[in-house]
Parts: structure tokens; sequence; C-alpha cells
């Protein structure tokens, strides 16, 4: 009888049980605008359908991806077409004057669930939130028979800036269009609406285009290489060009479908009229003197060999026509971007079809004949009803009449064009590059610069001054010299695209700390839905300095107030009983590497350093400071 008594209980406990931490507090990443947490939960109960109403002009897409979200969740929907009759409900409704139509509402009541907004991309947003809601464990394929508990409350929210990009860069290394389009689904779970398809470069021509098909049986492909970017060894005479790869129409079709149900809009970017190696080895004619003889490897070749389109020949006009006629009809977004990007113009000086050009226009030198290219580029875009976008090289020699600016070189190309009252998009490669190291650099795989998580979150696209009407939003860039696989595009991007999505989505007002709290509950998320991120925000962050002593000193900072910093000169691995970190070090004498471990709550979280005092030697030399009073 005990016995069975026993296993009752134990029946019930389990039956009892609701899966998952009971959220304690909500975690949404960007911030919302406004949330009120209510008392009690909603409770999904297994195997138990939830009927479920969606306004039937949006239902078909929406409720595509809301399964495919829940589909691990054990959750089972029933659709019902009346309101009053539906558990959880999407009800578009008609905008209230100056509301976004991304903005929502969203109630998760006792018995009921509701989102309501004005657009799809509302309803859309509305149930991105809803899904942060639940634990983390949801998404994982193997945990599916347990009931699922939300909080009530009640949110309302809407984006600060219309535009909140990603660019995946997918010619330095080709990813693909599977990966493409996980890269999009992950962006738009973050509330970011536009993905920069950065199509074309030295390194690969990625897009189908018809009437010249050279460009994807010879400019996507090149010899395959590991190695550092810009120290590898040029594609070998009689070498096969065996890497790269390119999307058709058809998938570009596929991947638009995919996006636009995410409210994502795919911009693609044909970067012109530099970076383009793979473009001259595909059809030499269009280069200046002579083209390169095989698409670019990662070697260096700026300023050697010829990587820009020749402005002075009426022929790369005809391919430009025609190349941007079949991206207009391909992609609806209204805008296209044309690179203009670090344009190499000393063969343009030399050649005797661009200076001939430069005579007939009346332009005085080689930035007025990028800028007329430019110009023609535009005339051309818009004859398709489009819209140019360049990044902030486009601004010399004059900007077209009509184009949009993305600001990369931090943000005096944008406030330059916003003040000439262009529409900018601000990039600047201080807090948006996500191909920068992010943490201490002998611990990440090997890039240049930095770009740390709170530089991220640090950014502010509109500039003191500067009439915020002209500012569309942000991007992160990913460029991807350095990155070699889809699941480093995910370490690069996360957690660095989460602190850019709530620049962009949500209204002024920071808190890194609570930040910080969030994106610790995001990387669990992740983990469960098997998306790869970086922790390096965790690490030490350390500065050798020389002091005014003439010493070498070492800094040990972190980017979160409340770690811990433990370090050892004496080869052994530290930990929380090592020396604890609270003002600049010397060197030991004889020392050769000092080693650093940091803690939060008394948990080592951050990985440990490694680097030898050679190394932080050297670094010190870039670097003088007063120490304490000397
Ligand atoms: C760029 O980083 N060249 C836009
Ligand atoms: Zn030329």
């Amino acid at each position: 009888m005990k016995r069975y008594l026993l296993f009752f209980t134990l029946w019930i406990c389990v039956v009892c049980t609701v899966y998952g931490e009971v959220p304690v507090s909500i975690s949404i990443i960007p911030r919302p605008e406004q949330v009120e947490v209510q008392e009690g939960y909603f409770t999904f109960r297994h195997g138990r359908p939830v009927s479920i109403y969606c306004d039937a002009t949006v239902s078909k897409d929406l409720l595509e991806v809301l399964y495919e979200k829940f589909k691990y969740s054990g959750i089972v929907f029933q659709p019902v077409s009346e309101k009053n009759k539906a558990v959880l409900s999407f009800v578009l409704e008609p905008a209230t004057s100056g509301e976004s139509s991304e903005a929502y509402s969203l109630q998760v009541g006792k018995k009921d669930i509701e989102v309501r907004a004005s657009g799809y991309g509302g309803l859309f947003y509305g149930m991105q939130t809803l899904l942060q809601l639940f634990p983390a464990s949801f998404r994982k394929p193997a945990l599916s028979q347990n009931d699922w508990q939300i909080p009530c409350v009640y949110i309302k929210d809407a984006p600060r800036f219309s535009w909140r990009g990603l660019m995946l860069d997918v010619s330095r290394h080709f990813f693909t269009k599977e990966e493409v389009m996980k890269y999009i689904d992950e962006l738009s779970e973050y509330k970011m609406n536009v993905f920069h398809w950065h199509l074309t470069d030295d390194q690969g021509w990625r897009l189908e285009i018809s009437s010249f098909p050279r460009l994807t049986e010879v400019g996507a492909w090149r010899a395959k290489r590991v190695g550092d970017w810009w120290t590898r060894e040029r594609q070998q005479s009689g070498e096969a060009a065996t890497y790269g790869g390119f999307y058709t129409k058809e998938d570009v079709r596929e991947v638009i479908a995919y996006a636009q149900k995410r409210n994502v809009t795919v911009m693609p970017e044909i970067d012109v009229p530099g970076h383009s190696v793979a473009t001259l080895v595909s059809y030499p004619g269009l280069a200046c003197f002579k083209a390169p003889d095989a698409v670019n490897v990662g070697n260096k070749f700026y300023g050697e060999d010829e990587n820009s389109l020749c402005v002075g020949n009426d022929s790369t006009f005809i391919f430009m026509e025609q190349v941007l006629s079949e991206v207009a009809e391909l992609f609806p977004s209204p805008y296209i971007h044309i690179g203009g990007d670090e344009c190499f113009k000393g063969f343009w000086s030399r050649c005797p079809k661009c200076q001939a050009r430069m005579k007939s226009e009346g332009l005085s030198n080689v930035q007025e004949l990028q800028s007329y290219f430019i110009k023609r580029m535009e005339k051309i875009l818009q004859s398709k009803g489009k819209h140019l976008v360049g990044w902030d090289e486009i601004i010399e020699g004059g900007l077209a009449p009509d184009a949009t600016v993305m600001s990369w070189r931090g943000m005096s190309g944008g406030i330059h064009a916003a003040k000439e009252g262009h529409h900018v998009i601000m990039t600047p490669n201080e807090h948006c590059y996500l191909d920068l190291y992010q943490g201490e650099p002998t611990r990440e795989p090997n890039t240049y610069s930095m770009c740390r998580l709170s530089d991220s979150y640090a950014f502010e696209p509109v500039p003191e001054g500067i009439d915020s009407s002209y500012i569309l939003g942000g991007q992160g860039n990913l460029w991807a010299e350095s990155v070699p696989t889809f699941r480093h595009a995910e370490y690069m991007t996360w957690p660095r695209g989460w602190a850019l999505s709530e620049v962009l989505w949500s209204q002024k007002g920071k808190d890194w700390d609570d930040f910080v709290r969030r994106v610790s509950v995001h990387f669990t998320r992740a983990d469960s839905a098997d998306i790869n991120y970086s922790r390096s925000v965790y690490n030490a962050i350390v500065t050798p300095f020389t002091g005014s002593d003439g010493q070498v000193w070492i800094e040990l900072g972190k980017e979160i107030e409340d770690l811990d910093i433990y370090y050892t000169f004496d080869g052994t691995n530290p930990d929380a009983h090592s020396s604890v970190y609270s003002a600049p070090i010397t060197i030991p004498l004889n020392a050769t590497r000092l080693r650093v471990i940091t803690y939060q709550s008394g948990k080592p979280v951050g990985q440990l350093l490694s680097i030898e005092t050679e190394e932080l030697r050297n670094r010190a030399k870039n670097t003088k400071r007063v120490v304490g009073n000397l």
C-alpha cells in the first residue's frame, strides 16, 4: 500500500510540474517601451489545443512562422475564424495617427492572450515578444512533454528607428541559402527589419545575372585557402578555383519570401565601381588596362591589380544598366546598395578612356569621376523606381541628388549627408562592425581593431545637432574576411547584434547593467535554439601601458561591474584564491606570462586569459600614462 501511495504522490508531482524556470523577471531584448507585469500566469497545457485567431489578411504568413517557432513546444494550435472563440488572438486594427505599423500591444491574461497592431510587422513583433516570455528551453527538441507558464503582462511597444539592419558579406566567404535564411530568422527575432546582402566583392560574385553568365561561372569561384587574410598565396597557375558558390534567382526569391514573412526587407548590394576583381576576371573588357586573371583569395593586391570598373568605357554602363535592371526586377526592396567604398582610382588617373571621360564631362579629378559614375547609377535605379544607397565615399566629388548615405568611417559622412538633406543609415565601424575583435585578442579568432559589446550598446545613431528625421536608423555589418563558417558568423554577430537591436528599436534611455542581465538570459535561449554566440563580455580587459615612471604597468578592466578579477604571474592557473586585482600592477622580474580569470558571484565566468609578458611589453609601447602620484 505504501508503495502505491509513494507512486501516486510522485505521479501527482510530475503532472503538476510546470516545466522550466518560473519566470521571475521579464528579459526581453530589445527592451520594450512599456511593460506592466500583472499578477498570475497563463498556462499552456500539454496536449490541450490552443484556439488561435489571426486576421485573415495576414494569417497565412504569420501562422506559418508561429507554428515553426512552437514546433518543439508540444503546444497544438487550433485556428478559429472568430476572435471571441480564441484563446490566442492576433488582431489588426486601424492605425492611430503617426503610429508605426511595427508598433504593437500584447496582453497576456490568465485566460487569454491578445496581440494588436496596425500592420503585419506589429503582429510579428508582438509574437516575438510573446516567445521571449517563454522559458529558454521551450525551443529544445527533447523537452516537449510539459506545460508552459508565462507571466501575465501588458506590453506596449514601438520602434525608435525604421531601419534596423544587419549586413552579411557572402563574397569573402560563401554562405548557403539555408544559412542566409537562418541568419534572417535570427535577426528578425530581435525585431531587426533589414537584411543587407553584400553580394559582390573582389573575392566572389554571388548573384545569378542572366545577361552575364560568366559572373557566376567564373566570378563566383576562387582557389581554396585558409590562413590569415592578406597573407595568402595567390591562385597558382593551373590551380583550380573550387571554393565559392552563388545564388540562383530562384534561391533569391525563396530568401526574399522567407524574409517577408519575418518582416525583413532584403536589400542587395552590388559593390561598384571598386571591389570588382571578380567582375573584371569574368569580363576583362571592363578593366582600364589589364584585368586580374583570378578571383582574389585574400592575397594582397590593392593598388597592384585592377579592381575598379573603367568609367571611361561605355561598356561599363551597358553592363551596369543590365545588372541593375535584373537586380531591381528581382528584389522588391525600394533601396539598392551600389557600394562605392574604397575605390582605388590610380588606374583611372592613367587610363586614356577615363581621362577622355573626365575631359568630355568637365570633371576636374578622379573623385568627381567616381561621383559621375554614382550619379549615373542613380539615374538607372530611379528609372526602375528604386533609391540608391552607397557607402560614405559617395560623398566625395559630390553626392547624387537622391542618394542615401551609409556612414561607416565614423559618423562624419552621415553628418555631412544629413546636413545636405540626405537620408542616412549610421553604421560607424567603432560601434557597428561585427567583424572586429569583441574581447582580448589572444582569446579571439584573428581579426583587427576592437568593438566590444559595450561599444555596440553605447551607439547613438542621431548625432547632436542633427535633425533626426534624416537618420533612418543603423545597422551592424559583418564583413567575412575572417569568417569562414556560419557558426563563426553567429559568434561574431551575437550578442553585439542584440545590443544594436536595442539601440535601434528601443526608445532612448539605456541601462547597461540591466541589458547585461538580459543578455545572460538570452545566452541560455541561444543554447536551446543551437545559435552560436560569444561570451567575451565576461573576459577581463588587459591594458598594458608605460607609466610615467618608465615601467610597464597593466590595468585589468571589465565590461561588467560585478566581476572579480584574479591573476597570476607564477605559471599557475588563477582561481578565486589567487591575487585579486584592485589597481594597476607591474610585471615581476623574470615573469614570462600573465594569466587572468574573472568570477561572478563566486563562479568563474570569463575565459582564462594567458598572455606572454613580452606581448604585454610590446603593447605598452603604444600607450603612455601617469601612474599614481608619479
Ligand atoms: C567598408 O567597410 N568598406 C564599407
Ligand atoms: Zn579606365
